[in-house]
């Protein structure tokens, strides 16, 4: 078939070179935002006396067709076009005439994909947006449930300190929010419009590449044309944005798969979200936690493509850069379809709080809470750190925890103990002095989760 772009070339390129070429079957999903900004384009060109008005309208009512077409099913994308852009004005050609071949006009596919993928990301931005805020909302709801529930808190997977699970949740939640900010930070450097600096100096027609971009709702132009035609810098970003995101799904999945498991038995995901076994019939697996963080290793190879990618393009557009679609799309589809598995995944999940409870007996967690104990008493801290670990040792040895050791045993140790060490060494009084701010004290998570709210209000 001739193409649009046969100008010098009279001979035909080979089958194999158009299917290699063509990127119709990743781009066709921005056909929205292509006519979107064509459609703008023509209004500009009409503006500024570049075409007729009567042609604008004839240009953009046939452009609001083909976009109401290709939303009912009515007009279907055609594989063997080369790109959405090509497809779409040829089909814009075929439905009106002549007047169809003007919308190029102080244009360039290479501004006007650069345009196109920046609308459609702003887009999908807003959509992994919408997705996050609710799942930091259904971690509150979570964490409020669970505001007194006391579990071990680890490091180095050994358990540590005592605290509740609703202060576990807001630790992801905090990381979301992160999330979110970032995403809305890349946003701002998408916010800029690209349009008009054709195909990479300008052009000699006298346009109003301002009056384009507020007609698409841009907050600024490109002020560098070779610049604005080959920055892809807004979808690094966003890859980097999307790979911090999943490296903290992941994180939680790796928490989930472990509590749900019979050595942990913290949690029992709902049977939505999870799959049984083909030949063991007691099995429950976490599937979707554990497709989370496979997924994540896309994410971030999606990320290395695209820097991989750009790292020795000389200015400015070169065809590698059609490569910038297929990663990222697929970075926000993983990312997205996982925030909202995670909404279901966490607001149905039962928290088995007897287990949490006698984790939190095993393990002398409160161990620190009686150094503490010494402490306040006038002991130097690292002498009291000392003492207790000697107490844990003998528990041990014996078979004590440290709320079951008889007074004299502790006594034996230093003058100081009285009775008020067992009030001291309480699970839940461990948790409720931790009152400094961002603590796990009962109070600190219910500051919490009314800030985060009403950030999100
Ligand atoms: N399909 C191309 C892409 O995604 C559109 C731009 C083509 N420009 C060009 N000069 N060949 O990058």
């Amino acid at each position: 078939m001739a193409k649009m772009w046969a100008g010098r070339t009279a001979g035909d390129t080979s089958k194999l070179a158009d299917l290699f070429n063509s990127s119709i079957r990743f781009d066709s999903r921005m056909y929205r935002e292509d006519i979107t900004g064509s459609i703008a384009h023509a209004k500009m060109l009409a503006h500024q006396r570049i075409i007729e008005e009567h042609e604008a309208s004839t240009l953009c009512d046939a452009l609001e067709g083909i976009l109401t077409d290709l939303d009912s099913g009515a007009l279907v994308i055609d594989e063997n076009a080369e790109d959405i852009h090509m497809f779409v004005e040829e089909v814009l050609t075929a439905r009106v005439g002549d007047v169809g071949k003007k919308l190029h006009t102080a244009r360039s596919r290479n501004d006007q994909v650069a345009l196109d993928l920046r609308l459609y990301l702003m887009h999908r931005v807003d959509e992994i947006d919408d997705a996050l805020k609710t799942l930091v909302l259904s971690l509150c709801d979570q964490a409020e449930k669970h505001r007194e529930t006391i579990l071990p808190g680890y490091t180095h997977l050994q358990r540590a300190q005592p605290i509740v699970f609703g202060h576990h949740l807001l630790a992801y939640a905090m990381m979301l929010l992160r999330d979110i900010d970032r995403l809305n930070d890349t946003k701002k450097r998408m916010n800029i419009s690209p349009i008009g600096c054709c195909a990479l100096a300008g052009t000699t027609y006298d346009t109003d590449r301002r009056y384009e971009a507020t007609l698409l709702g841009f907050d600024d132009i490109a002020l560098n044309s070779l610049d604005g035609v080959s920055d892809r810098d807004f979808v690094v970003e966003l890859l980097a944005d999307l790979s911090i995101l999943m490296m903290h799904l992941s994180r939680l999945s790796e928490e989930i798969i472990l509590w749900s498991s019979w050595e942990f038995g913290f949690i029992e995901l709902d049977d939505a979200y999870t799959t049984g076994s083909s030949i063991m019939p007691q099995k429950k697996n976490s599937d979707m936690a554990e497709l989370v963080r496979g997924k994540t290793g896309r994410v971030y190879g999606d990320l290395m493509g695209a820097l991989t990618m750009l790292k020795g393009l000389p200015l400015a557009y070169n065809k590698d850069m059609q490569e910038d679609k297929e990663g990222v799309f697929d970075a926000c589809d993983t990312a997205l379809l996982s925030a909202k598995i995670f909404v279901g995944m966490i607001s149905t999940m039962k928290v088995k709080e007897e287990n949490m409870k006698a984790a939190a007996q095993r393990g002398f967690i409160n161990a620190t809470d009686l150094a503490d104990y010494l402490t306040k008493k006038g002991m130097p801290f690292r002498s009291a750190y000392k003492i207790s670990g000697e107490i844990v040792a003998l528990c041990i040895r014996e078979g004590y925890v440290l709320e079951t050791l008889p007074l004299e045993r502790y006594r034996a140790f230093s003058e100081l103990f009285e009775s008020d060490l067992y009030d001291a060494i309480d699970l839940s009084a461990c948790v409720n002095r931790r009152t400094s701010a961002g603590g796990t004290s009962t109070r600190s998570v219910d500051q919490q989760i009314a800030t985060i709210r009403e950030t999100l209000s």
